[in-house]
């Protein structure tokens, strides 16, 4: 395969445009431009839901896709794999945390999080990018086993 894969490809494209609008957002409200700081937000938040949907998607009906670098690296990888997940999660969930929070108007709470939220979201959108520079543009991505190919056995 000497093109780089579609989906991937356009997954990860989105949670680096949500990190980028999480970082414009960050700034309006730095200006105090709350309406602008909201519609960022709720986009940033779209496009890192846009993402889920596609990955999940991939992975239930495709399949993930291992290491295809050398053996010795691969412990390395499947660690900061692992370190990109943790990141993922805890932004997903510190982001429904703080929509809620701007939700219920519960500013301190909100002012307290959104601060650490975007942090997370930033190194989650990074550590992503270095997951896939190493999947398939570093190293030729390994085999792709599907989930329902793996539990129904085709
Ligand atoms: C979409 C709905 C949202 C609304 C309506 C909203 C509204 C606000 C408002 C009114 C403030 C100012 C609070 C104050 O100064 O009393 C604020 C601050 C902030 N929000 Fe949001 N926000 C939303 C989503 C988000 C999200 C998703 C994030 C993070 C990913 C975020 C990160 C921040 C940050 C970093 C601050 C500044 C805190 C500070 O400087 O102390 N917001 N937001």
């Amino acid at each position: 395969m000497g093109s780089l894969p579609i989906l991937p490809t356009i997954s990860t494209s989105f949670i680096v445009v949500s990190a980028i609008l999480v970082a414009v957002g960050w700034y309006f409200i730095r200006q105090k431009q709350v309406k602008k700081h909201e519609k960022t937000m709720w986009l940033a938040a779209a496009f890192a839901l846009a993402f889920f949907i596609i990955y999940l998607s991939r992975t239930i009906f495709i399949g993930n896709t291992s290491f295809g670098g050398p053996d010795h690296l691969k412990i390395y990888y499947t660690l900061f794999l692992f370190f990109h997940i943790f990141l993922a999660t805890a932004g997903a969930v510190f982001g429904i945390v703080t929509l809620l929070s701007a939700v219920k108007k519960n500013w301190v709470r909100h002012k307290k999080i959104g601060p650490i939220t975007s942090i997370v979201w930033f190194f989650t959108a990074t550590t992503g990018v270095v997951v896939y520079l190493l999947l398939y543009v570093f190293y030729r991505g390994g085999e792709t086993t599907s989930v329902i190919k793996a539990i129904l056995g085709f």
